[in-house]
């Protein structure tokens, strides 16, 4: 029996989530275990209704569940920065999850606009680290709103942050077992600084795992790679901010946001996951999004708590549906409903 906290969140957040609570519930059947929920209401209509955020004994409320579930946050009403530190930023930061794991891989039947690449040779992870460098939330301004203002933003690089970052990613590499190759994604030309730290720290702790390949490439570079040869990469290991953006170019290649899921883990603590993809307010309610992202958010949770077989079905269950069902991965171009796309995979489970 595990306990889920659900955070549905905003515009299609509580559409997608809801499908992906009914594949859990359909493989924890088949797998033989249970469930139950609690659902939080935080998010950018809860913001706007009673001017709460997330109150700290939420905070504390939710350290006591075995997984987060969520599904959006982000709403067009309300400025951007307010629900994205106070909401998202904050769970990642307080429940130290310190890892965002983001796989990217092109299931069969799923268009990429990368041409002549398929299923072989788009899937890796990006482990991003979610805790410091440019999201740390260390600046300020000086003289703010004059000709002599002055705006500082300072990425944060601690050795115990880098070092459990960089671990992780050796571990999960080994533990995947597919090229056994890490590829460090830095900037060490220009931040010579934070990323000598980085290729420092990468090199010895990558002593202890001489089972697994280095490989290091810059961050403008690696977007590059990703789009010409996207089969040179098993596991990306990266800071925050790059972290951020390279995998949004990874949600792209893998069909689009989607498909695109992750976990922002802390393998001591609470782990939460979601679909990368924001609220997408214009489809709100329309039973059109997609909710594969979702489910397969749901899938790493299950992996995470340690029921294999159970996140293996539902991979394998979404890779059936994108194979033999789905017309395309966008929003209303799916040719079936949210709930029918949902009630799909239950059916391949
Ligand atoms: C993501 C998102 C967030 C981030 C935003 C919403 C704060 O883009 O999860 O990638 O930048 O981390
Ligand atoms: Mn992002």
């Amino acid at each position: 029996m595990y306990r889920i906290a659900v955070i549905p969140g905003d515009g299609t957040g509580p559409e997608q989530v809801r499908e992906g609570l009914k594949v859990l519930a359909a493989v924890g059947a088949k797998c033989g275990f249970n469930f139950t929920t609690v659902t939080f209401p935080y998010g950018g209509e809860h913001y706007l209704r009673t001017g709460e955020i997330l109150p700290d004994s939420a905070l504390d409320e939710l350290r006591s569940f075995d997984a987060i579930y969520l599904g959006a946050i982000g709403h067009p009403e309300v400025r951007p920065g307010v629900l994205e530190k106070g909401i998202l930023l904050r769970l990642r930061f307080e429940l130290d999850q310190y890892i965002n794991l983001r796989p990217v891989k092109l299931f069969p039947g799923v268009e990429t606009p990368v041409k002549g690449k398929g299923p072989e040779d788009i899937d890796f992870v990006v482990v991003r680290e979610n805790t410091e460098g440019l999201y740390a939330g260390t600046g300020g301004f000086l003289r703010r709103g004059t000709p002599d203002e002055v705006a500082i933003q300072t990425s944060v690089n601690t050795r115990k942050g880098v070092e459990r970052c960089i671990r992780f990613a050796y571990e999960y590499c080994r533990k995947r077992n597919r090229k056994r190759k890490v590829t460090l994604c830095g900037k060490t030309n220009v931040l010579t600084y934070a990323f000598d730290l980085w290729e420092r720290v990468f090199h010895e702790v990558g002593n202890e795992y001489p089972d697994i390949e280095r490989d290091y490439a810059h961050v403008d570079a690696i977007c590059m790679w990703i789009v010409k040869n996207p089969e040179w990469f098993d596991v990306i290991v990266t800071d925050n901010m790059f972290g951020d953006i390279i995998t949004d170019l990874g949600a792209m290649i893998q069909g689009g946001l989607g498909v695109a899921a992750g976990g922002n883990i802390n393998p001591q603590g609470v782990s939460m996951f979601e679909p990368i993809g924001g609220s997408a307010p214009k489809y709100t309610g329309k039973n059109v999004i997609n909710p594969l992202a979702a489910i397969l958010a749901a899938g790493m949770m299950l992996e995470h708590l340690g029921e294999e077989e159970a996140a293996a079905r539902v991979e394998n269950a979404v890779r059936q549906v994108c194979a033999r069902h789905l017309k395309s991965m966008a929003a209303g171009q799916m040719g079936y409903s949210t709930s029918e796309v949902g009630d799909l995979v239950v059916s391949y489970l």
